[in-house]
């Protein structure tokens, strides 16, 4: 990766596309692969909370707090950039985007990349834009396979445990606001701050956070019954229909969330125009999960 080659790596959430975050051409054909307009920023992955200040000029102590207490985890900081953090990183926004993933894999690959003098991957999930994020290796393969080159390396690190992409959160403002719903839980944050719920605030442009995302080619329902010859993504606690196919019955929320994005997947490779995911209720993860159902469903 120091070569500016691509490296596709798991992490917690979700697999990662992963590129050394100063080399501006590296982080080019990353995007290229992805199909993602440079506009969009990407969140730069460290190993420790040790490098924050490399990346970040202003901490709050919340967010401060949040690192101690969520890191290594599933969260991602968005803090006012130094000027390390260069355009193609930030998408000429002034904030970056900062997470210390606790995957092994990752953890050490970015204590050796670090080792080597690297400051940080620069790491969008390893999917094209705008489809669903890869959870296995082999989604990886599937996906991005055919754009890959020679040099480019996919660590098969097993299924991602958590399934969802990791929770944003703005530290730019004098609370914390929660951009995209994730494993670190809203509860979970109230319990070191208040949250500001100001939709209207922040001016920072999140891409999970346009409508359409994280959509296989099926078409996904989450309000209706599902159909002969649709399939079925819901809690094992609802039946399947006669002539539904049934794409997964997890037994949990956590297996809800570990599961849903290759569920939707398994809807493509099975061939199936349409799937119905219904919504689990509750707080925290079910929230992320309804989230990404919500967007995969949306025209
Ligand atoms: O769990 C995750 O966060 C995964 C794993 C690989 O770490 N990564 C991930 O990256 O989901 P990506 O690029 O697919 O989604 C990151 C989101 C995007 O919506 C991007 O706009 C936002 O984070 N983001 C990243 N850096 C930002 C910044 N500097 N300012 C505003 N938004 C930022
Ligand atoms: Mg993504």
């Amino acid at each position: 990766m120091a070569q500016g080659d691509l490296l596709v790596f798991p992490t917690e959430t979700v697999y990662g596309l992963g590129v050394d975050a100063e080399n501006k051409s590296a982080v080019a054909r990353m995007y290229a692969i992805k199909g993602r307009p440079s506009t969009h920023p990407v969140i730069i992955h460290i190993s420790s909370k040790q490098l924050v200040s490399y990346w970040a000029s202003e901490i709050p102590n919340y967010a401060s707090e949040l690192m101690d207490k969520f890191w290594p985890g599933p969260m991602t900081l968005l803090l006012k950039r130094t000027d390390r953090a260069k355009d193609f990183i930030t998408g000429g926004q002034d904030v970056v985007g900062l997470r210390v993933p606790s995957n092994e894999i990752a953890q050490n690959l970015l204590q050796e990349f670090e080792s080597f003098g690297g400051h940080g991957v620069a790491a969008p999930s390893a999917n094209r834009f705008g489809s669903v994020s890869p959870t296995t290796a082999k989604d990886v393969e599937v996906e991005l396979g055919q754009f890959l080159g020679e040099e480019d390396v996919i660590i098969d690190g097993g299924p991602c445990e958590v399934g969802v992409e990791s929770t944003i959160i703005d530290c730019t403002g004098k609370l914390p606001r929660i951009l995209r719903l994730g494993a670190v839980t809203e509860a979970m944050i109230n319990e070191i701050s208040p949250i500001d719920r100001d939709d209207n605030l922040s001016e920072i442009r999140v891409s999970g956070s346009l409508s359409r995302h994280y959509s296989p080619r099926a078409k996904v329902f989450h309000d209706r019954e599902p159909n002969e010859g649709e399939g079925l993504i819901a809690l094992s606690k609802i039946q399947t229909p006669a002539g539904v196919f049934r794409l997964s019955a997890p037994d949990s929320i956590e297996e809800y969330a570990r599961t849903l994005y290759s569920s939707l997947r398994s809807a493509d490779t099975q061939g199936l125009r349409a799937v119905v995911a219904l919504m689990p209720e509750g707080d925290g993860l079910a929230a992320a999960i309804r989230d990404r159902i919500f967007r995969a469903s949306a025209e």
